[in-house]
């Protein structure tokens, strides 16, 4: 069973393969250059200009093109460590400095990165979600990099598993477009064309022509354009969609299992899931290499799984089980393990539940006014209470940041119900439709459970210091402010609908 490279589990739809097979007749004769069908089709589907679309062997291919247009000695590639492993290899060709940034709680750190950055960086290489730890880029640490790049430096959103991405808050470069982002996506994944070697990138013009000025002569074989372009279709994303949300839906089930086994895993946004290791990654594949499963390990960090079929899935987990017991895997987890890793998962199949119920609400008639909240005199109309779920996800999330990231413990955080920018979210936010405080409170929500996911059991212990409360440890602030909380306003608006 192998689970080492982050392939797609399927061969390539039929469809695609009988035009490549079709174009391999024609093999005789030299391939465009530029793709150019490709890239028309490419403009087409997001929306760009084909002037805006660069082909190449592969994303990886891609990323060697920006390196020789971009990159000459002495100058700086910034990038998160661990991360996609051909990045120190693009700034060493080059004779440039690699600067390797590490990861927080398995996630790319904005702001480190964004510190990392100097007059003499010309690339920063993001991959989102990332290789090998899975997690994706959350919106404000993008922002928090465009904001801290030179107009001199080329931001790079390494997107090759964009495709599975499910989560509501992160971050794709498609939105942030500007002169110096450039967005990298691939066929080699959700496509399933590995074999075939064609990725993309959506860039600035002047970006594209520098590419192209190093594009190695015919690097996208006549049988890979076709592959490619045929992939594009309408019928073949129908038949291509499915395969996706069943390896979203697997992804899912393995995570959730090793969860419930007592081992953490990140918040999984692409094809795999990572096990944080340490120490007994190399060991640990062995151990499941000899029973039939090949999984890719990183010494010392960490090793990852690719999701294959249910069944590939299945001799993993039982693999992963009997191994992690022989090399004592425990031992050197980042994240919690055993009782510790099953509360957390429950925490986070609290946060699914409390925002399944705000969903349902969204099509409720509500009328009247809420009861006056215990010890207190508020009494809102629906409006007000949306407004309210608008406004504190991201909020509390953010306080719970702080308390996590505080120098003392406990920290003081959070507000009182007479917080003015409280009051004044609510007021100018209750006529606002219910559906967009539901977005809202969905990316904070999402947001919270990649945190949870990702947090030490130091993180777990630490305390906060209320001013009203007092001390309250992370266990509390979740249920107070954050996850009890949705579900006191759920109950509210359940309570209004019915009259
Ligand atoms: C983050 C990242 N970028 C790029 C690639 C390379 O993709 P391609 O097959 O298109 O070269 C990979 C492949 O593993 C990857 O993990």
């Amino acid at each position: 069973v192998k689970l080492a490279s982050n392939e797609s589990p399927w061969p390539p739809l039929p469809s695609i393969a009988a035009a490549m097979t079709a174009a391999a007749r024609d093999a005789n004769r030299y391939p465009d250059h530029l793709a150019t069908e490709l890239r028309v089709r490419l403009a087409d589907r997001f929306g760009v200009d084909p002037a805006e679309v660069a082909v190449g062997a592969g994303a990886v291919g891609l990323l060697f093109q920006l390196g020789t247009a971009f990159l000459d000695p002495g100058d700086e590639v910034v990038f998160g460590w661990p991360s996609f492993e051909a990045y120190p290899i693009v700034a060493r060709l080059a004779g440039a400095t690699a600067v390797p940034v590490p990861l927080r709680r398995q996630t790319i750190d904005g702001a480190a990165i964004a510190a990392a950055v100097t007059e003499r960086t010309r690339l920063v290489l993001l991959a989102s979600p990332n290789n090998p730890t899975g997690t994706a880029l959350r919106r404000v640490e993008l922002e928090h990099i465009l904001a801290a790049v030179p107009d001199t430096c080329l931001v790079v959103a390494d997107e090759a598993y964009r495709e599975f991405v499910t989560g509501a808050d992160v971050a794709t470069g498609l939105a942030d477009r500007g002169p110096n982002l450039v967005v990298l996506r691939t066929f080699s994944k959700a496509y399933g064309l590995a074999g075939a070697r064609v990725g993309y990138a959506i860039a600035a013009p002047d970006v594209v022509r520098a590419l192209d000025k190093v594009l190695v002569p015919f690097a996208v074989n006549a049988m890979a354009q076709v592959g490619a372009t045929t992939a594009l279709g309408v019928d073949e994303w129908d038949l291509l969609e499915p395969r996706i949300e069943a390896t979203v839906a697997e992804r899912a089930r393995v995570a959730s299992r090793l969860r419930t086994t007592g081992w953490s895993v990140p918040d999984p946004q692409a094809n795999f899931v990572w096990l944080p290791t340490g120490a007994a990654a190399v060991p640990l594949a062995h151990a499941m290499e000899a029973r039939g499963v090949v999984t890719r390990p990183f010494e010392d960090v960490g090793v990852r799984v690719t999701i294959g079929q249910p069944a590939e899935n299945d001799a993993f987990l039982a693999a992963f089980e009997a191994a992690a017991k022989e090399v004592d895997a425990e031992l050197a987890w980042a994240l919690p393990i055993g009782d510790q890793a099953r509360h957390a998962h429950a925490w986070l199949q609290q946060i699914d539940a409390a925002e399944a119920r705000l969903g349902a609400l969204l099509d409720a008639q509500p009328t009247g006014l809420t009861e006056p909240d215990p010890g207190g005199t508020e009494q809102w109309e629906a409006g007000q209470v949306w407004a309210h779920i608008g406004e504190f996800g991201h909020y509390w999330l953010r306080e719970l940041r702080l308390v996590l990231d505080g120098p003392a413990d406990p920290t003081p955080f959070g507000r009182t119900k007479t917080n003015p920018h409280r009051i004044a979210a609510i007021e100018s936010g209750r006529h606002t439709e219910a559906a967009q405080h539901f977005d809202s409170l969905r990316r904070a929500f999402d947001g919270l459970r990649a945190l949870l996911a990702e947090m030490t059991a130091e993180d777990w212990a630490r305390v906060g210091r209320h001013e009203k409360l007092g001390d309250m440890n992370v266990e509390r602030i979740l249920q107070e402010f954050l996850v009890g909380h949705a579900v006191e306003h759920a109950d509210q608006l359940t309570a209004l609908a019915h009259g």
